[in-house]
């Protein structure tokens, strides 16, 4: 704020504390203050230009008047200096930002974010359909268990008969922490719920001295490192399926699974599978359905072949049995790992599995 006072020889100017009494270095003076209230780095105004042509003014001054405008500029810059001191100690002085807090806790309360009223929001599509799938499982005898989001290089890995170095690794190329765990190995963003496998085997595997079967679903959100296009996210939600038992085979999982898709589809689906290969499955198939959304007849959803590649599956290899405590003389089972996204975008017909991350209200609003 300009406060002008009357001084016996003349005007005096007064800017914050300071007072000017030449008039062109009390008006720069207030221009200058203006700017650094806008400034991003407050330490720049000391840089001004116009600061510097004050500087320069000196010599084309009359002699008598140096002295005095020239101690004037130097209480400016030193006003400034100041200022800048001043702001970065206040800076300090803030509390340190939560970044996980809803709103930063710096901004005036008046100013921070409302919370919407539960009447805006509605379930996401894709946890929508999820528990249609869960309950289609429940009724089949499934339990179900929550995959990590945040895992290790055995249950990614060695867990599930990938050795050290085995090059079917690259295939799940994902993201890794910097921090490494007590073995020196980083942490993983699981590239698949297969992840969960040994530790339900190892958790579950009471029930087969009972006489009773494995029967585990496992839903979980999982990360690869992709090149983004309308098939394929770097974020994206499986359910893996975990089933074992005496005399198992992949007749009872072409069967389950079968099953599955049509009460998920409410049509008859038709199913076909291909030899494939996983480390943790002997044999492994890649399952074929019919296309739901054509009956077979060919649409733009199965690229006209009638038929849609959906995942993978297959017998449980001995090794990832034994490695966790189970009899594979005894005991025999099959496991899959299916994409969420990919189900749900052949029961809907959305073209593009960016849609579900989008946030794009205009797509959500559509199930909501
Ligand atoms: N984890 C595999 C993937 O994401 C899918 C998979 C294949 C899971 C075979 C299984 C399985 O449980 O038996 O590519």
């Amino acid at each position: 704020m300009l406060v002008k006072c009357v001084h016996l020889f003349g005007a005096w100017y007064t800017i914050g504390n300071m007072n000017y009494s030449n008039a062109r270095i009390a008006e720069i003076a207030e221009m200058l203050k203006r700017r650094f209230g806008e400034l991003e780095n407050k330490a720049d105004i000391l840089k001004a230009t116009e600061l510097k042509a004050l500087y320069a003014e000196i010599p084309t001054l009359p002699p008598e008047e140096r002295a005095g405008f020239g101690k004037e500029i130097n209480a400016l810059r030193a006003e400034l200096a100041q200022m800048v001191a001043t702001q970065a100690e206040q800076t300090e002085a803030l509390p340190s930002i939560d970044i996980t807090a809803p709103f930063d806790i710096n901004v005036p309360t008046d100013k921070r974010p409302n919370f919407l009223t539960s009447d805006h929001g509605s379930k996401h599509p894709l946890m929508t359909e999820l528990e249609i799938v869960l309950d289609i499982f429940y009724r089949m005898g499934f339990t179900a268990v929550e995959s990590r989001e945040i895992d290790d290089d055995y249950h990614m890995f060695s867990s599930l008969n990938f050795p050290e170095g085995h090059p079917a690794r690259d295939d799940y190329d994902t993201f890794m922490t910097v921090e490494t765990d007590k073995n020196g190995k980083q942490f993983i963003a699981p590239a698949h719920t297969s992840t969960m496998q040994n530790r339900v085997l190892q958790e579950y595997k009471g029930n087969l001295e009972q006489g009773k079967p494995i029967a585990v679903l496992l839903p979980g959100r999982v990360f690869r490192n992709e090149d983004l296009d309308a098939r394929h996210e770097h974020t994206f939600h499986q359910f893996e399926g975990v089933y074992v038992d005496r005399g198992i085979h992949a007749g009872n999982l072409l069967a389950t699974f079968k099953t599955f898709l049509s009460e998920y589809y409410q049509q008859n689906i038709e199913i076909k599978s291909q030899p494939f290969y996983f480390p943790f499955t002997e044999p492994s198939f890649e399952l074929a359905l019919s296309c739901p959304f054509c009956q077979k007849k060919g649409c733009h959803i199965c690229s006209q072949t009638g038929w849609i590649e959906l995942l993978g599956m297959g017998m449980i290899h001995p090794n990832v049995l034994k490695m966790a405590g189970i009899d594979s003389n005894e005991f025999t089972g099959f496991a899959w790992g299916c994409g969420l996204e990919r189900l749900v975008m052949m029961k809907y017909g959305i073209e593009d599995i960016r849609h579900f991350e989008s946030a794009n209200l205009n797509f959500l609003r559509q199930f909501a």
